[in-house]
């Protein structure tokens, strides 16, 4: 008999660093995920800290190797783009590794007092402004440059904008512009809506920004949907913005650096599908020719990636509630969570995640549809990355212990798409979330971040309760 366990490994090179199996059960980053859940139950989403670190200083690694290897003459700034995940437990682990952030709403600046409060920020630290600004947003952002946030930089999304600044910013002040990218030549629009033109970029900086004593135009912005992948798409869009960032660094000095935005992908799959050091050095290298060419020093470059950050660290665990065979080849295992509400991505974007049963890997493996508890019938799971088929270890109701299954790299953008404690489809309720980290000597230790949400939190928000 073919087990769960050889199906993963003759399909994948497994174990891996980050996945192994112990008595028939599986650990993620070392931790017996089956201890985690005798512990706290089903479902769950897991936090394992340390990842979002050792995430951060690879990247860090990537670019300084790069940087030495091209002899690139500009630095590198990691910059956390916080709408990925705000979560003051990410933040506060992200920013142990000497970064900035980049936010995208007048609510993100409640969390950069709140984590300046904490001495997790200081006045020298990047806050990368992003997105287009209601009032408010433009002046929380007015408030911290006037109180000396000397590294709170407005990132001009369209012309509008700069006349708020002009109006009510009275300290010296950098700004940086976000230069509209074209979109991916199959995605439904031409250029994208956010940002400025290319062509209203110069007369921007000449006519409102040049001659005014408190701005300086710092940095040069775009963002990539596709995020950044070897592609012709993306080695073009980053040449036609090296190219801008060129002209503009002509006339205006203090155009020092360039923001390339976030994209770098994460493991959607056990096989590693990436080379994250070659990618990082085409970049450099692509920079470095293009600013030769054109006779430019080589800018600073930022980066404000997002799911690299966080995706990795998280993970969402589900027990198989029953089995229901609907026709004579469709099984359906039946989860006791959603993939619409607590795995939004899946539903939305087709979105895969690595997808492994955490215990039951001695058992023979069957072809099978997961499906969620909403009444939705696109409430469902049966793809991997790698194959249009789902399989997991055979189940009984006789079975002494329910099977497990998990979602690994599931950390980022799942509670900024679905809401966090609020209402969802069919009142399916938010999971409990715990918190994995690691003492200096390695110990694991663990605490409650939320239990499963109430009846009473529904209650409350569908006006049956004060
Ligand atoms: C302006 C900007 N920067 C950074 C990011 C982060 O992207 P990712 O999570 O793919 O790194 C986004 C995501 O939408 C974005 O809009």
């Amino acid at each position: 008999m073919d087990t769960y366990h050889d199906l993963i490994s003759q399909t994948f090179d497994f174990p891996t660093v980050d996945f192994t199996v112990q008595d028939n059960e599986l650990r993620f980053h070392d931790i017996p995920l089956m201890d985690i859940v005798k512990e706290h139950g089903t479902p769950l989403r897991l936090t394992y800290l340390p990842k979002i670190s050792s995430q951060i200083q690879r990247a860090k690694t990537w670019f300084a190797d790069a940087i030495k290897k091209t002899d690139y003459q500009g630095t590198y700034t990691y910059c956390y783009c916080t709408k990925s995940s705000h979560f003051s437990f990410v933040l506060e682990e992200a920013l142990k590794n000497d970064i900035h952030i980049e936010t995208s709403s007048g609510f993100d600046i409640h969390i950069v007092r709140e984590l300046y409060r904490r001495g997790k920020l200081n006045k020298q630290s990047y806050i990368i402004a992003n997105g287009f600004k209601r009032e408010r947003y433009q002046r929380h952002l007015t408030e911290l440059i006037n109180e000396g946030f000397v590294n709170c930089m407005p990132i001009l999304d369209n012309l509008a904008e700069i006349e708020y600044y002009l109006d009510h910013v009275t300290e010296k002040c950098n700004i940086g512009m976000r230069l509209a990218s074209d979109e991916e030549p199959r995605f439904q629009f031409y250029t994208s809506r956010l940002g400025i033109r290319y062509a209203d970029a110069l007369p921007l900086y000449e006519q409102k920004i040049k001659e005014d004593p408190r701005f300086q135009l710092t940095m040069l912005h775009y963002f990539i949907n596709t995020g950044i992948k070897d592609t012709s798409y993306y080695w073009s869009e980053l040449s036609r913005f090296v190219h801008k960032y060129c002209e503009l660094r002509r006339v205006c000095p203090t155009l020092t650096t360039i923001d390339i935005g976030g994209g770098l992908p994460i493991q959607t799959s056990i096989q590693p599908e990436y080379d994250y050091q070659y990618m990082v050095e085409e970049i450099l290298r692509t920079i470095k020719r293009i600013c030769a060419e054109e006779g430019v020093p080589e800018p600073h470059i930022f980066t404000e990636f997002g799911i690299f950050t966080v995706g990795e660290s998280g993970a969402t665990i589900y027990s198989i509630l029953d089995e229901k065979l609907q026709s004579d080849k469709e099984l359906w295992y039946m989860i006791d969570g959603s993939f619409i509400t607590n795995l939004p991505d899946t539903w939305a974007l087709n979105q895969r995640f690595i997808m492994l049963a955490l215990n039951g890997w001695e058992k023979s493996y069957k072809k099978i549809q997961l499906g969620g508890l909403t009444c939705d019938s696109q409430d469902y799971y049966n793809a991997e990355k790698h194959i249009y088929q789902v399989f997991l270890p055979e189940r009984k109701p006789t079975d002494a212990k329910p099977l497990y299954v998990g979602f690994f790299h599931t950390g980022a953008y799942q509670e900024s798409l679905s809401g966090y404690g609020g209402l969802k489809h069919c009142l399916i309720p938010a999971p409990k979330h715990v918190i994995l980290d690691r003492d200096a000597d390695g110990t694991l230790h663990n605490w409650v971040f939320a239990d499963e949400q109430d009846s009473d939190s529904m209650m409350r928000i569908l006006g049956y309760q004060q």
